[in-house]
């Protein structure tokens, strides 16, 4: 035994977390305080062997650097370990179905991290895994990267309710699962996309039902609706796996690019985020990626924080 480990009372115990509405606004903000205090404790220097002898396992069916290495690093500072698995490696739905490696990596770790192309093959794995199964990124939602974004507005606003986001691009993953942590978390959203891109409209419902009144989910196709916003946020707009559309939608979402421009129309302090990989000159000018109002590395730096929050309250005993 080491000497390290520290003790702690998990509050998800042996659950999924496929959507960000897999939690409630309660554990999300436990979530969250958790992130923030083993973040402060990483940078005090001081142990937190919470997960000492767990495992996690990591099956990649897209290529990533934030999502892989900040669960790695993140198990590791956790005194845990994590097991990546490239996709050659497994072969998902072709050497091997999605039920039957569920069960196999469920039976040897103690829990599972899946970036998957199709958010169906994350529902089979949840179905057959016995052990918590995180969404690294399906080609619906993007939970783990909303942690880490909800944790970058709280370090630079101390609060959440109350704030509004624009969500200005591609109607994706990002913007469905950022509709549906804010309504969670009483922040306003409004998610601006040409109408052929809009996100999923029973997200957008759900969404609503979870805000309850308290805040708002609006979609608009008017770049001009970023006016009352405290945090502007934008993605790529061809995510992996419609790379063959990229200059079909270089052309429809110009209009929804982030430069000095659109920045003049929101509030003077805007924050800036960006999940990243970006693409310069497309969704964002170089110019506000690295201009003063962007807070995108911290952002970054902020999956290791965020996720080890969730990962000791789902896999801790
Ligand atoms: N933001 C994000 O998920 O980055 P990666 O694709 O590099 O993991
Ligand atoms: N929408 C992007 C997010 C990348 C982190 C994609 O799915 O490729």
């Amino acid at each position: 035994m080491n000497d390290n480990k520290v003790s702690f009372k998990p509050i998800l115990k042996g659950r999924h977390l496929l959507s960000s509405a897999d939690l409630n606004a309660q554990e999300l903000a436990q979530v969250l305080d958790t992130a923030l205090d083993l973040k402060a404790r990483l940078k005090r220097g001081e142990p937190t062997h919470i997960l000492e002898g767990k495992s996690l396992a990591m099956i990649f069916e897209h290529p990533s650097l934030r999502t892989r290495l900040s669960f790695d690093i993140g198990m590791y500072q956790l005194g845990g370990r994590a097991f990546y698995l490239a996709p050659t490696e497994i072969g998902l739905g072709r050497r091997e179905t999605p039920s039957d490696v569920a069960r196999v990596i469920s039976s040897m770790a103690d829990g599972i991290l899946a970036r998957v192309r199709d958010h169906t093959t994350l529902l089979e794995l949840a179905n057959y895994s016995s052990k918590p199964l995180i969404n690294g990124l399906t080609d619906r939602e993007h939970p783990c990267q909303v942690l880490a974004d909800l944790l970058t507005i709280r370090e630079r606003f101390g609060k959440l309710t109350g704030l509004t986001m624009a969500y200005i691009g591609d109607g994706n993953n990002m913007a469905q699962s950022l509709a549906l942590a804010s309504a969670l978390s009483g922040l306003n959203i409004t998610i601006i996309t040409p109408p052929q891109y809009w996100p999923d409209e029973e997200i957008v419902h759900q969404a609503r039902q979870l805000a309850n009144g308290k805040s708002f989910v609006k979609v608009s196709n008017s770049p001009e609706a970023v006016g009352d916003a405290d945090v502007i946020y934008t993605d790529v707009w061809a995510s992996m796996g419609q790379e063959s559309e990229a200059e079909l939608r270089r052309r429809v979402f110009k209009p929804y690019q982030i430069n000095s421009n659109l920045l003049e129309m929101a509030k003077p302090n805007a924050l800036v985020l960006h999940c990243l990989p970006a693409h310069r000159g497309d969704e964002v000018t170089e110019e506000v990626l690295e201009g003063s109002q962007s807070a995108v590395f911290q952002q970054a730096e902020n999956r290791l924080h965020a996720q080890k929050g969730l990962l000791v309250h789902l896999l801790a005993d």
